[in-house]
């Protein structure tokens, strides 16, 4: 009987891991051909759903790629994060949340297969694209170039993950399908040779059978295309696809086509407007792509959450990211299938093979409120300031071996005469200047404060500057961003403009890190003593609260000032005042049954230490004065002016002026479309006097009006280095236009412009008249 039952057992279990790996039976193949990927000889469409493992819950990994299942995807794709991975240099980490190799056994055990982006860098929105921070001690380091240490550490990386992953290629039998070489490089620059060293690294440790491809932009793919990798195309929803393809047809014609991303929705930044993108464009553009035979990615399927301190930030200048990364995307952020999920789920239906139907949509979570209550315990920072560590000259976080969190630069000022100005250059993210202990006002990175007038005072006055550091850009250029002060600080008298620099520092580290908190001596907060009117002491505060059957939640954070919050051990993310996020979302599966820990540190100080769990999120509530950024300059000092015209459709535009101009400002005002829509302007590059595209690195944008009606079509999104979002005035604006302020006088002799991408180039400005100071004598 026992022998029976053995047997029976053995056969079970030959059963499940044929049913494991029945996407890709035995060794298997993937291949181009003939313009079609081919799965084991047969032409496949990739429908494939993009999801990031450390941005859901472990707990949920399953139920959200079963909703991908159930929409009608039979792929996903997925980033790898190296600095989750490996967030002490040489110490690797797969567990937990980091557990990859057993998201991709997931995927493979639902039917799934992979495609695998494994960077080094990828962007994503995710703090620094993916590097990890302690990179950044290497003063001079190149990063996603050929500097020997940058690359000697991607090859340990790729090495350690694919001790993890390596034998899940489809060569070997399992789901892993394709991967991909570096991400988007032509958004950073031209180089060949380093893309073929990232090429080379993969190479040797995932063979030479599995497809490589490389992604990019239809503008830019050709830059630094190799010719022994699948070259695909990333645009968004709305985009004109023929077009996006044109080229990459020509120029290989025998090619699959294929969107490595194609763009759901959008991510949202502290302090602007919520995005959305309009879901019939996006299923109109699935739908066209599929019945075109044109594989893709949809990016995001399901987007998540930045968890912790893991949100980026986007340049140029500094857009910190918020927490959620709902992207607007079908599957929402807490995992409840949208409008654009239903919608989709009926045009992925129509492309199945004859007899196949879509497995049913697994059970959805039902979210909890948890009534509001008060935090009753406070650390205030000002009573826990660790021991200083002295420093004769300014650094950076990153030079005292700290990756996260805040740091304060305290020092004794000289005797210094009222309307004396401090110059903090460059405070990275969020400075507060103290002097005597008195706040005299906040320098933030995002609107390039640098600057702050001192009230005056006697020799010997005590100087803090507490700088919080919020995520590291993720994207172009500016992605080796170090935190804290980052250059120097100076005393500027007004009359003379004589500078002189500051030294002599007491530096406190602050790092973002739960056992620093907890290990802080709290106190009830009815026992302050000082009456607060305003905000209650900046620091970490505690509390308990009860739940009765844990499930997902949204903490509701509005009445705190600027920080981040701890659920029972978990780094749930941070928080800002000034929105749109408000609420932050909380799986249930890291609640329990009972009393609940809490723990935030706000960096500011809350209105009321109290928090409340809500049954829906709130992430497009913006709390500032004027989110729509009026013109700033009287247009009369740019009394140069200059007419322009263009022609029509998609693609980037140049125009050389025929003068050149010397100016610090210069406005656009688009004067004529070709259609009847209100003018759009996706991007804009200013020449110099030899055509070379002026660095945008120091620019910013204000607009007479900004259109928030169908989105966020802010001014920023000119210089944002991202040609699917564009800037519009709002319908009422008759006389619209936009000033890029480039940060210091320069000479500018031309112009790139790039419309919208989607079909026939909506509001394409056909003439347009540029102002700046003065003509070039
Ligand atoms: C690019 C990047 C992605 C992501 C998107 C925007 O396509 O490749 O990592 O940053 O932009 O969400």
């Amino acid at each position: 009987m026992k022998i029976i039952k053995a047997i029976f057992i053995i056969i079970l279990l030959a059963l499940s891991v044929n049913y494991a790996t029945a996407s890709t039976p035995g060794k298997s193949s993937f291949k181009t051909g003939n313009g079609q990927f081919l799965l084991n000889g047969e032409p496949f469409i990739i429908k494939a759903a993009e999801l990031h493992y450390p941005r859901i819950p472990k707990e949920y990994w399953d139920h959200r790629i079963k909703l991908t299942k159930a929409l009608g995807m039979n792929t996903v794709c997925l980033y790898t994060f190296w600095n989750a991975h490996e967030p002490v240099e040489g110490e690797f980490d797969f567990s937990g949340q980091n557990d990859i190799r057993e998201f991709i056994k997931l995927c493979e055990a639902n039917g799934m297969n992979v495609i695998l982006r494994p960077g080094p860098y990828v962007c994503a929105e995710w703090e620094m694209g993916g590097l990890p921070w302690w990179l950044l001690k290497k003063k001079d380091i190149r990063l996603r170039e050929n500097d020997p240490y940058f690359l000697e550490r991607v090859e340990k990386f790729q090495e350690a993950l694919a001790r993890e992953v390596g034998d899940l290629t489809i060569d070997n039998g399992g789901p892993i399908l394709m991967i991909q070489v570096e991400n988007e490089y032509g958004a950073y620059g031209e180089d060949k040779d380093y893309i073929r060293n990232i090429r080379d690294i993969l190479r040797r440790h995932y063979g030479e059978d599995i497809l490589m491809f490389q992604c990019d932009w239809s503008s830019n793919f050709t830059a630094n295309g190799l010719d022994d990798l699948l070259w695909t195309m990333n645009f968004g929803t709305g985009a004109d696809i023929d077009s996006q393809f044109s080229q990459l047809k020509q120029l290989r014609p025998d090619s699959p086509l294929m969107c490595s991303e194609f763009w759901s929705g959008w991510f949202d930044k502290w302090g602007a407007a919520h995005e959305t993108r309009d879901a019939q464009d996006m299923i109109a553009g699935i739908d066209e792509m599929l019945s075109k035979g044109i594989s893709f990615s949809l990016y995001m399927t399901h987007g998540g959450t930045n968890w912790g301190h893991w949100a980026g930030a986007n340049s140029p200048g500094y857009s910190p990211d918020v927490t959620s990364y709902d992207y607007d995307a079908p599957i929402n952020e807490s995992g409840q299938p949208t409008e654009k999920y239903r919608l989709l789920r009926n045009t992925l239906e129509k492309y199945l093979s004859p007899g196949d139907t879509l497995p049913g949509i697994p059970e959805l979570i039902s979210p909890i409120s948890i009534e509001r209550f008060s935090l009753k315990e406070v650390a205030p920072l000002a009573y826990n300031m660790p021991e200083p560590l002295k420093d004769s000259l300014i650094h950076p976080m990153e030079d005292y071996d700290m990756g996260f969190g805040s740091i304060q630069y305290s020092t004794l000022l000289p005797a210094v005469e009222e309307g004396t100005i401090l110059e903090v250059s460059e405070p990275h993210d969020y400075a507060q200047v103290f002097v005597d202990g008195k706040l005299i006002g906040m320098l933030d990175r995002r609107n390039g404060d640098k600057e702050i007038i001192l009230p005056g005072n006697r020799e010997g006055a005590r100087l803090d500057i507490l700088v919080e550091a919020t995520g590291r850009i993720n994207f172009g250029r500016a992605i080796k961003d170090h935190k804290g002060i980052t250059e120097y600080v100076a005393l500027k008298n007004q009359n003379d403009n004589k500078v002189s620099e500051i030294n002599d520092w007491e530096v406190y580290l602050i790092p973002d890190q739960l056992s620093f908190y907890e290990s802080l001596n709290f106190l009830p907060i009815a026992a302050l003593s000082e009456v607060f009117t305003d905000r209650l002491p900046r620091g970490a505060y505690m509390g308990t609260f009860e739940v009765g059957s844990p499930s997902d939640t949204f903490i509701d954070l509005s009445s705190w000032g600027k920080g981040l919050l701890y659920i029972n051990g978990h780094a749930i993310g941070r928080f800002w005042e000034i929105g749109p996020q408000q609420t932050l979302y909380v799986p249930g599966p890291w609640l329990k049954e009972g009393e609940n820990e809490i723990l935030i540190f706000d960096i500011l100080g809350p209105q009321k230490a109290e928090v409340e769990g809500l049954t829906y999120p709130i992430l497009d509530s913006l709390n500032i004065k004027g989110n729509v950024a009026k013109e700033t300059k009287d247009l009369t000092d740019l009394s140069y002016a200059l007419s322009l015209s263009f022609p029509d459709g998609n693609g980037w535009k140049r125009q050389k002026f025929d003068k050149r101009i010397e100016t610090r400002f210069i406005a656009i005002e688009p004067v004529e479309t070709f259609d009847a829509e209100a003018p759009a302007i996706a991007e804009i590059y200013l020449l110099d006097e030899n055509g070379n595209r002026i660095d945008r690195e120091k620019m910013t944008v204000t607009a007479s009006s900004e259109d928030f009606s169908t989105g966020n079509n802010s001014a920023a999104k000119i210089i944002d280095l991202q040609e699917s979002t564009y800037w519009r005035p709002d319908d009422y604006d008759k006389s619209p236009f936009v000033i890029i302020d480039l940060g210091s006088v320069k000479t500018v002799g031309g112009i790139e412009y790039l419309p919208r991408m989607e079909t026939g180039a909506p509001g394409s400005v056909k003439s347009l008249k540029i102002y700046g100071s003065s003509e070039l004598k």
